[in-house]
């Protein structure tokens, strides 16, 4: 079976071919029919041990426009809270057939894990502060879509890049598509040795932001932080937040990303996540067209034709 694990490990071709039939799914998903029986008699399980509202909402949604049985577990309620294990609780869900799992995990690793346990396709919808690899696809076509091209263009990906999945994993991507990336954070919220991912660093903002063509800002992730590590949000904002002033340093029509969940006030003032150059809800829109172009891939190369 084939798995989504990671942005690491594809090609550059692999992610042309995914953005390619994402932007096959967008046309699809904007069309009063979305519905397509490419998956249909597949089952997909969503299993997400974390927090979700855009991931988990797309993925399944793509899973239904593709005509498949999406079925969400509700760890909340599952036998997880009587102490069953990860494994235990993917087993039990792997007896029952599924096709494609689609697993959040707070684990870095933990979707790697359960895709050499499990009979089926594993699709990474985040694991940790490791890898959310449909997020960074996601982030890429919106960006493609926008500018055209994604090499050669300058982007900042500013705030909590230490817990960032996003961060990390969009680094990989737009650095293999030729990317020009730097990373902007106090030096407490990057990860050491970042440089060895081949990325410039900055800690001020208006340096960091000079001629860029794309600011992606990261959700400051304090439930991952704690005592003293913890900045004050008047002191973030401040020094972190992304402002006008700011966001004046870059191009003119550099776009403004986020990957959500936001905080306004934060690390973005939401005169800007609302302003002209934010495409944060293009982003979203992206998002179920990349689950759809990533599980038709992996899906239907393990099936090798669709459903009649
Ligand atoms: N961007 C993202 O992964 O959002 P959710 O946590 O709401 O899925």
């Amino acid at each position: 079976h084939r798995h989504l694990l990671g942005i690491n490990g594809l090609t550059e071709l692999d992610i042309a071919f995914l953005l390619d039939k994402a932007d096959q799914a967008v046309k699809l998903s904007r069309q009063r029919e979305k519905k397509t029986s490419t998956l249909r008699g597949l089952t997909q399980i969503n299993l997400f041990f974390e927090a979700s509202t855009r991931t988990q909402a797309s993925f399944e949604l793509a899973g239904k426009r593709l005509g498949a049985d999406v079925m969400n577990m509700s760890v909340g309620n599952s036998s997880v809270k009587k102490g069953e294990t990860l494994i235990d609780t993917a087993m039990t869900l792997n007896a029952m057939h599924p096709d494609i799992l689609i697993v959040r995990h707070a684990s870095a690793g933990a979707c790697a894990l359960l895709a050499q346990k499990v009979g089926c396709s594993v699709v990474n919808a985040g694991d940790g502060a490791h890898e959310h690899p449909t997020q960074a696809l996601l982030d890429a076509l919106t960006i493609r879509r926008e500018k055209g091209r994604i090499a050669g263009l300058t982007v900042a990906i500013c705030g909590d890049v230490l817990h960032s999945r996003v961060a990390r994993s969009n680094i990989i991507l737009l650095s293999a598509l030729g990317a020009r990336i730097r990373v902007v954070a106090p030096s407490t919220l990057l990860p050491a040795g970042i440089e060895r991912m081949g990325v410039e660093v900055f800690h001020d903002m208006t340096e960091g932001l000079r001629d860029a063509d794309v600011v992606m800002m990261l959700r400051l992730q304090r439930e991952r932080m704690s005592g003293s590590f913890v900045p004050s949000v008047r002191e973030y904002f401040r020094y972190f937040g992304l402002d006008a002033q700011k966001l004046n340093a870059a191009k003119p029509d550099a776009l403004v990303m986020h990957p959500g969940p936001m905080n306004r006030g934060v690390e973005i003032a939401s005169e800007i996540a609302d302003g002209p150059q934010s495409v944060i809800e293009e982003q979203v829109e992206m998002g179920v067209a990349v689950r759809m172009a990533v599980m038709e891939t992996l899906l239907l190369s393990d099936n090798q034709e669709p459903a009649k």
